[in-house]
């Protein structure tokens, strides 16, 4: 974008979580957004962890936006969160120094009423963790989804080839009732699953390289990340996969998109082994409105790049 062009106004949903810091890390170095704001939900663990690794991600980056917490708990049932992947503090356990920084007095389902009025038409929402903070905002304000110009979601298997039960993602899973109050308030959203993050993988010995050659937040995010690669080793192979980092990618840089399926899709929020699911209607046999623009596949090559690029490499 040359700097004559305004910088879309940038609003990010987040519970940091080793792969929701690589996604900050990407958002944190993008020269064509303006970064609004971190709003932080309870997800990968819990809300006073998210917030303190979103203050302490913003320091070590050098970055200095507002960061709001948001609801500690999902808006009906409790859920398990995933320290068992990112650790108990959510970053690896490495007992780092907190930030200085506080977080902002205001919730953050109300600064997301509020940004979406103050940039009304221009923002782009995405969201990384459970939609919990963004299915309070609709219900506080549900003329919303008219205000905001561009909703990218983490979150689903489109095809049933869920992470944390058979067939549910785990930031669906977290809050099922906000993911169907989200998914039905807004006519068109695009969608990053868990099935595409599979097909987008990158290699650890990659990685390991990138961080081992990277500047101080290289060194940094190889702290907090070297538990969830070990997991995640011993458990998928060769590659590693950041899901987060692919649906920031893909909300930072729409033009690597290099296919994308446009279907209706619901959240299931009953069902004794189907909570959490999102089908989706393929052959479109209900007729409903076609709400999700499915990133199936995005560049590569393009998206290993923003990576390095957030690690300075
Ligand atoms: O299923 C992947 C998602 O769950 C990612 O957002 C990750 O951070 C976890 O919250």
């Amino acid at each position: 974008m040359n700097e004559s062009k305004r910088k879309i106004p940038l609003l990010i949903d987040t519970d940091p979580g080793v792969d929701d810091a690589l996604a900050l890390l990407m958002a944190f170095e993008d020269p064509d957004h303006q970064l609004l704001g971190l709003t932080i939900a309870a997800g990968n663990v819990g809300l006073k962890h998210t917030v303190a690794n979103a203050l302490k991600l913003c320091e070590i980056a050098g970055v200095d936006v507002p960061v709001y917490a948001g609801c500690p708990v999902p808006l009906v049932h409790e859920a398990e969160d995933a320290a068992y992947v990112h650790g108990l503090d959510g970053f690896g356990d490495t007992n780092y120094s907190p930030a200085a920084r506080q977080p902002e007095a205001e919730h953050a389902a109300l600064a997301i009423i509020r940004l979406a009025k103050q940039y009304e038409g221009e923002l782009l929402l995405v969201t990384l963790g459970p939609l919990t903070n963004l299915a309070l905002a609709l219900r506080l304000d549900p003329a919303l989804p008219s205000r905001i110009a561009r909703l990218v979601v983490m979150g689903g298997a489109v095809t049933g080839l869920g992470n944390t039960s058979i067939p549910a993602e785990f930031n669906i899973a977290f809050d099922p009732e906000a993911a169907d109050i989200v998914f039905r308030a807004f006519p068109r959203f695009d969608l990053v699953d868990w099935e595409a993050v599979l097909r987008h993988g990158f290699l650890h010995t990659d990685f390991e390289d990138w961080l081992a050659r990277g500047d101080a937040r290289a060194h940094f995010y190889d702290g907090i990340s070297r538990k969830t690669r070990e997991w995640s080793e011993g458990k998928r192979g060769a590659h590693w996969h950041s899901a987060d980092a692919l649906a920031m990618v893909a909300a930072l840089a729409p033009g690597g998109i290099t296919r994308r399926e446009v279907r209706p899709i619901r959240v299931e929020t009953e069902g004794r082994l189907s909570r959490g699911a999102t089908p989706v209607d393929w052959s479109q046999r209900t007729g409903q409105a076609a709400n999700a623009g499915i990133v199936m596949d995005y560049d590569q090559a393009a998206f290993e790049a923003r990576i390095r690029a957030c690690l300075g490499v």
